[in-house]
């Protein structure tokens, strides 16, 4: 093997609250060394094959890190003469755009927008490029100064991770498909038992859990910001992409319901650019009609409207408890698992539900609550 592909990095994995545990755990499973989950994100280290195997198979995550120096920093000066001495050619080309992010707590240098400034320049004058830069994509890098210390971070992920490629039809109120992917992993859910969300609208729960029953990696549709590096090797890539490849191991029923015939529409189309159409089935109907399956018991999954993004609040109650007489009449034995920011509307369902956990969807704070039926 090459020195290149041996260079052991050390990386990050950022995710949204609540999943650090879930994604560390996914990250055990890629055989990522040092994983240390913190607020916010997971820290491991790894060779190359680490950094695409976690962008191609992390299902949790929202984008990848490679730390590149930590370094102190008291003025702009200092900031500057470290900065411009990393080595930026292993991630940029003279050519490609740079767009920094800052952000400083506890120190001498405040001014974010400076300090951005003041690397991009290092990072220009590094690579002997000009400041019109202008070929491919955008080459992210983050500085985070905490006590004087900064932490320098090239992003490997490119658009955040949740993209996986498929999902052009959103639906109304979409989840984004990482947080689908963590509760599915937070409920236990492997993949051996039945799966049914009745309020599926674009089926992101659906597809999320056909591509893991299924062991297809969520990132083999789209590209990454890594691959424009220099020292990119398309042909290990290929290889990488191959594992697992094949291996459908899916022999459980995957089933989606949604009143609103525009939703279903989207589901489906969703569900055929993942690959995974004949896996999940999907039918247009409320609640209110939902019979019990021949199948089960499995688990009953969704996030009902809660408010926030539909509108409403209040008259959401009714909805709950017709959600929660349906599944208690015709789903006794199964389990079951919504998403929902407002205690008062969960306990309308009569389940007496527990919050298991506290996440956020898309900025909106939210409970997975969790019930036998
Ligand atoms: C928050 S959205 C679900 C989003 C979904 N998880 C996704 O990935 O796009 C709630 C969904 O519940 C559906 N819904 C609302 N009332 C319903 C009912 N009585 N029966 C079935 N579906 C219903 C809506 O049409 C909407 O698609």
């Amino acid at each position: 093997m090459d020195k290149k592909a041996k260079r052991k990095e050390g990386l990050f994995a950022v995710v949204s609250p609540g999943m650090e545990g879930i994604c560390a755990r996914e990250l055990l499973r890629l055989k990522a060394e040092e994983v240390r989950p913190v607020p916010g994100g997971v820290e491991f280290s790894g060779d190359s094959d680490v950094l695409y195997r976690s962008n191609l198979w992390l299902r949790s995550a929202g984008r990848i890190l490679v730390r590149m120096a930590k370094m102190r920093c008291t003025d702009f000066p200092e900031l500057y003469r470290k900065t411009v001495r990393l080595p930026w050619g292993r991630f940029m080309r003279p050519s490609t755009p740079v767009r920094v992010r800052a952000v400083s707590r506890r120190s001498r240098l405040v001014h974010t927008g400076r300090i951005a400034e003041t690397v991009a320049e290092a990072i220009r004058h590094s690579l002997g490029s000009s400041a019109d830069q202008a070929g491919g994509g955008e080459q992210l890098v983050l500085i985070r100064f905490e006590e004087d210390n900064a932490l320098l971070s090239v992003d490997s992920s490119g658009e955040l991770l949740h993209r996986r490629g498929y999902r052009e039809d959103v639906g109304r109120a979409p989840l984004r498909e990482t947080l689908a992917a963590g509760v599915l992993g937070l409920l236990d859910w492997d993949g051996s038992a039945p799966l049914m969300d009745p309020m599926c609208g674009s089926g992101t729960f659906l597809i999320e859990a056909a591509l893991m029953a299924g062991g297809m990696a969520p990132g083999a549709r789209r590209s990454f910001a890594f691959m424009q590096w220099p020292g990119f090797r398309p042909g290990r890539w290929e290889i990488l992409l191959a594992e697992g490849a094949g291996e459908s191991r899916l022999h459980v029923p995957l089933w989606g319901a949604d009143r609103h015939p525009g939703a279903i529409r989207a589901a489906c189309a969703n569900a055929a650019r993942a690959g995974v159409e004949t896996m999940v089935t999907f039918r247009n109907e409320a609640i209110g009609k939902m019979h019990r399956p021949v199948f089960g018991p499995g688990l009953i999954l969704c996030n009902p409207p809660y408010g926030e993004r539909l509108g409403g609040g209040s008259d959401l109650v009714p909805l709950y408890a017709e959600l929660g007489h349906a599944w208690r009449t015709r789903f006794s034995g199964w389990r079951c698992a919504f998403l929902c920011t407002d205690t008062r509307l969960a306990d309308a369902t009569g389940l007496s539900p527990v919050p298991i956990a506290e996440l956020d969807n898309g900025g909106i704070r939210v409970l997975l609550f969790r019930a036998n039926l």
